[in-house]
């Protein structure tokens, strides 16, 4: 009895373990957003999809509002395996794969049903296949956060006005470059931290897409809104690479298949819901929105950011040729 029952404890150690990660797995999966914003209900939806397709060995915990730090944060957990995934912005991933910024080109796109064109495109399928080398995670897919828009406290009647503003942007040197270009002083910042910068009067506008504006209230103490959709907002669905590296090669199926579920699903309803939202934001006592601001406003910017950007990356002309020949 005596050595019986260190064996058994000494044989489980050893096999249940192994049994644990062969056959079932909860994947905790890291977000900058809020509960309520649509990549966060995609994620629970793709937990259930997971569970479907695996028979139940397959789940989600998913940790919003940058619970686990910021994204540069998360995406160090992913490269260790403390976490397993993650769905970061494509801004973050410009820091590590300089041919993303490309996505972030101004007016690359001025809808968003091009937008998501582009997501779904070889050529941007193309810059994922870095991700594993410059990250140490794997990029299953796109999705988006819809176009990108200009909410500042004052009203804006000309390109001078913008001269100076102290503009929060998402921390990435393609959007730097942007704001810098039209003479912002551009305050990088985590999603996290924007409402009280805004409240406190520490940045006097900010650049964001209409889901956030809406999830967050940032009109509370911004309330000029000019619909610039200067850019598009990307999302990429990761995996750590050393948790990819330990499935078998049919949960690899699952999880890209299941991630692509959710990935195309959180596209079409940012593209389905866009308008509405727009709609929604002009509903808004209080709020102005100054409809249809296109590159004009901001004179030679594309030529000049192009200029700068396409001696980092091919992508640049790469995806300008993709969206003319749309
Ligand atoms: C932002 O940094 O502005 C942002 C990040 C994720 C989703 C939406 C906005």
């Amino acid at each position: 009895m005596n050595k019986f029952l260190p064996t058994v404890a000494v044989t489980a150690s050893i096999l249940l373990p192994f049994a644990a990660s062969a056959e079932d797995r909860d994947f905790r999966v890291g977000l900058i957003t809020p509960p309520v914003h649509v990549w966060n209900q995609e994620v629970d939806a793709m937990g259930e999809t997971l569970g479907e397709m695996s028979d139940g060995r397959m789940s989600v915990t998913a940790f919003p509002s940058g619970q686990l730090g910021s994204e540069g944060t998360m995406l160090q957990q992913l490269q260790t395996g403390a976490l397993d995934m993650a769905w970061l912005t494509t801004a973050e991933l410009t820091l590590r794969v300089p041919d993303m910024s490309a996505l972030h080109a101004p007016f690359l796109v001025t809808n968003i049903e091009d937008a998501a064109r582009v997501l779904r495109s070889e050529e941007a399928r193309e810059i994922l296949d870095e991700l594993p080398a410059a990250t140490g995670s794997v990029g299953l897919c796109y999705a988006m956060t819809g176009m990108r828009q200009l909410l500042t406290k004052e009203p804006i009647t000309s390109a001078e006005d913008l001269d100076g503003l102290r503009f929060r942007i998402t921390p990435a040197p393609p959007i730097q470059t942007f704001f810098e270009m039209f003479g912002a002083a551009p305050a990088p910042m985590p999603l996290t931290q924007v409402y009280d910068a805004l409240a406190n009067g520490q940045i006097d506008a900010i650049d964001m897409d209409h889901e956030s504006i809406i999830n967050f209230g940032y009109y509370d103490h911004a309330t000029n809104m000019m619909e610039t959709n200067h850019h598009l907002f990307g999302m990429v669905a990761l995996v750590s690479g050393r948790v990819w590296a330990e499935l078998s090669a049919e949960d690899k199926v699952i999880v890209q298949e299941a991630g692509q579920k959710h990935c195309d699903q959180t596209i079409d309803r940012f593209v389905s819901e866009e308008a509405n939202k727009l709609e929604r934001l002009q509903a808004i006592e209080g709020i102005s929105v100054t409809e249809d601001v296109g590159p004009e406003f901001f004179g030679d910017i594309v030529e000049r950011w192009d200029a700068e950007w396409s001696e980092r990356t091919p992508y640049v002309e790469r995806l300008r040729a993709l969206v003319a020949s749309f």
